[in-house]
């Protein structure tokens, strides 16, 4: 069983209604199993130890086990197997409303006949909380959100954001110590959603509560997360900051989910040992590999193997190196290119910054391109693990060999 940490502890902007002193919100999912009556196994052996006030998202294609993953931890779905605690109390038995977390839904629902004011008082009414109490909790919430002036208004006089913004604090006035988000941008517009997006990591400054957060979009988790679970198929396959899971994916299925264009991938490609020193054979160009590569290789005792190689886009250069591409599409974007090029039969993506470009570029020319070695990913053609970064300790070793990597 392995449990990923987050040791390092943040810059705490404990101000105002954010003050929660003593109050400590680990959340622990040890061996967490969903088996659904249909006998779907939704998830299998979800391990994190989440730390306090960390946010985590959870992050994976349509299908992969993340509501589900959320919704065990919510209390809304019976746990089929494992256990989950929530600040060192065994919490599977627990009721939802007595877990003392809060969870924003994609699809959440303002009451229409009531104004915002209500929307957000009406938990703590349900509780019975002193109306001065109330009123007090209600405005700290809607000054954090900007929404002070709406609150006398019916949700449908608001717009998408402003909704969204209600519904979020709606959860907050109940001062949970666990924040939990499903999808909660996803029915607004691209342009919102980015705003919104800059609104959370505001929010999440102030009000100082561990959050765990379930997206589909890379961008979002990226952006958001101190810690990045990577889902697929019910299975984690990486946990990490989002530097880590960009830089050191460990196998197919994360190098290819995680970074925008997408990474590049060369199959049929062979890892070469000659005297001692390892060699990455691309489209017969030989890279020969950084010294910690071959470090790595070597403490593996890795042979000479089949392997796909990655290499990012934005790790492209152009203008040198013995391979070449057929430029087809260009996309000049000012501070960098896109460049959709064919290099024999692989559709290879670059991103050029252009501050000191001295090639043409253009549709339908033909350049020169090559990568430093110790940027290319080297992925195992049967298993579709990282040789460099995959270990029998991290998450992946859980999950099914993946061989996947077209999306
Ligand atoms: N109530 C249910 N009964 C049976 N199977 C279910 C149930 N809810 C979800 N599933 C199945 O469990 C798997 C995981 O579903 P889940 O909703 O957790 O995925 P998700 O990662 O949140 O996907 P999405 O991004 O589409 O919301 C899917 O195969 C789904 O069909
Ligand atoms: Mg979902």
């Amino acid at each position: 069983m392995r449990f990923a940490t987050k040791s390092a502890t943040r810059g705490c902007l404990c101000r105002g209604w954010a003050v929660r002193a003593g109050i400590m919100s680990k959340v622990l999912l040890k061996g967490l199993k969903k088996i659904y009556d249909n006998k779907v196994t939704a998830v299998h052996d979800v391990n994190l130890e989440i730390e306090d006030k960390e946010f985590i998202v959870l992050v994976g294609p349509s299908g992969c086990g993340k509501s589900t993953t959320l919704r065990m931890v919510a209390g809304l779905e019976e746990i089929s197997e494992g256990e989950l605690y929530i600040d060192g109390k065994l919490c599977n038995d627990i009721a939802p409303k007595d877990r003392d977390i809060a969870m924003v839904f994609q699809n959440y629902a303002l009451y229409p006949h009531m104004t915002v004011y209500q929307n957000m008082a009406f938990a703590l009414k349900l509780k019975k909380r002193p109306k001065a109490e109330i009123e007090k909790k209600v405005q700290e919430v809607a000054q954090i959100l900007d929404i002070t002036q709406y609150l006398d208004r019916k949700p449908k006089a608001l717009s998408g954001g402003q909704r969204q913004r209600v519904a979020i604090g709606r959860a907050m006035v109940r001062d949970p110590k666990v924040f939990l988000m499903d999808e909660p941008l996803s029915n607004l517009d691209a342009k919102l959603r980015n705003q919104m997006r800059a609104e959370i990591i505001k929010l999440r400054q102030r009000i100082n509560t561990t959050f765990m957060y379930v997206t589909h979009d890379q961008t979002e988790a990226m952006t958001l997360g101190d810690r990045i679970v990577i889902m697929k198929d019910g299975y984690v396959n990486q946990i990490g900051s989002p530097v880590e899971v960009f830089n050191k994916p460990v196998n197919l299925f994360v190098a290819g989910f995680i970074g925008m264009p997408v990474m590049n991938f060369f199959d049929n490609c062979r890892l070469l040992l000659e005297n001692g020193v390892y060699y990455a054979e691309i489209r017969g160009v030989r890279f020969q590999l950084d010294e910690f590569q071959q470090k790595a290789l070597q403490q593996n005792g890795q042979k000479p193997c089949e392997i796909i190689a990655g290499i990012r886009p934005q790790h492209i250069s152009v203008g040198k190196g013995e391979l070449s591409a057929l430029i087809e599409v260009s996309e000049m974007l000012g501070t960098e290119v896109n460049l959709h090029t064919r290099s024999n039969n692989d559709e290879v993506v670059m991103v050029i910054p252009t501050v000191d470009l001295q090639t043409d570029v253009s549709m339908g020319k033909t350049i020169n391109f090559t990568t430093q070695p110790r940027l290319i990913q080297l992925f195992d053609k049967t298993s579709g693990n990282n040789l460099i970064w995959f270990d029998d300790k991290s998450a992946a070793a859980d999950a099914p060999v993946c061989k996947q990597y077209n999306f």
